[in-house]
């Protein structure tokens, strides 16, 4: 490796990568061996990317994976000009990508108050930290109730979700620590399925407080929103209308939020 490269990977951490699925022409996921000694909160993000022209190019990406599992597991959007992502999305079996282990974020425990009902709010790749803090026994033993929802455009960009729902109910371990506390609600606004519209839309009509039991109370619920911008700002709204206010690592609260990765 020649000077130049070395320095640059200085700090940085080298994973191999394995276990790469296609969801979608727009979706993938890939997993990598968790690197000795380095620790995250269920929720958190880190950097990860891959060496271009002998320098880093990362992006913050949602561990998928729970912290106590010893493999990463990531999951990504491709887009066509997206700098790393349009490189990303090639990776084969074995490839390496590179990792600050310094991961932070705000869809945590730490930043939300202790309550009943937990609201998961994703739209598209922001199911990554859920997917991450369902497999979390912290989560069931902080919360009776956890509704996890994610809204996409087409049906099959619901796979992933419904895989890994899928997957927590099948092992041993987790579906016993689970039991009936998780609900999952996956709708989509452009292809008919089951069921349809924005979760934001779901709120204001009643359709959620039908599905769940109850209209969001700041009491009770706590809630972490996890999508575009656009999706970010409309949930926060609803939110502070209940009556909830946002928490962070320093101060929790009853709502937190968090941009998903986009490039
Ligand atoms: P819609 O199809 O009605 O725009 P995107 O790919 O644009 O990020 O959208 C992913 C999903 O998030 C889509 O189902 C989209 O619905 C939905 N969405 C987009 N904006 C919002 C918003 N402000 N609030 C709730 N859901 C949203």
């Amino acid at each position: 490796m020649n000077q130049v490269v070395e320095k640059a990977l200085r700090g940085m951490a080298l994973l191999k990568v394995s276990n790469i699925r296609h969801w979608t022409d727009r979706t993938f996921s890939f997993n990598c061996a968790r690197p000795a000694g380095f620790r995250f909160r269920s929720g958190e993000f880190a950097m990860i990317g891959l060496m271009v022209d002998g320098k880093p190019l990362l992006r913050a990406y949602s561990i998928a994976s729970p912290s106590w599992d010893d493999d990463l597991e990531f999951y990504s959007i491709k887009v066509e000009d997206g700098p790393l992502t349009s490189r990303l999305q090639h990776l084969q079996e074995g490839d390496e990508i590179v990792m600050r282990p310094k991961p932070v974020g705000t869809l945590v425990h730490d930043a939300l108050i202790p309550g009943k009902r937990l609201f998961l709010f994703s739209t598209g790749t922001g199911i990554a930290p859920f997917a991450s803090i369902i497999r979390d026994p912290e989560t069931y033993e902080k919360f009776d109730h956890i509704v996890l929802t994610q809204t996409c455009r087409q049906v099959n960009e619901l796979d992933y979700g419904h895989d890994l729902v899928a997957r927590i109910r099948g092992d041993e371990m987790l579906s016993e620590l689970v039991g009936d506390k998780l609900q999952h609600i996956a709708t989509t606004t452009r292809e008919e399925s089951p069921a349809m519209g924005r979760m934001t839309d779901w709120i204001r009509d009643g359709r959620l407080a039908a599905a769940t039991g109850g209209p969001l109370d700041p009491a009770t619920d706590r809630v972490m929103i996890c999508g575009s911008m656009a999706m970010l700002q409309e949930h926060k709204a609803l939110c502070e209308g209940a009556g909830m206010s946002e928490g962070s690592n320093s101060e929790p609260g009853q709502f937190v939020i968090e941009k998903a990765f986009v490039d």
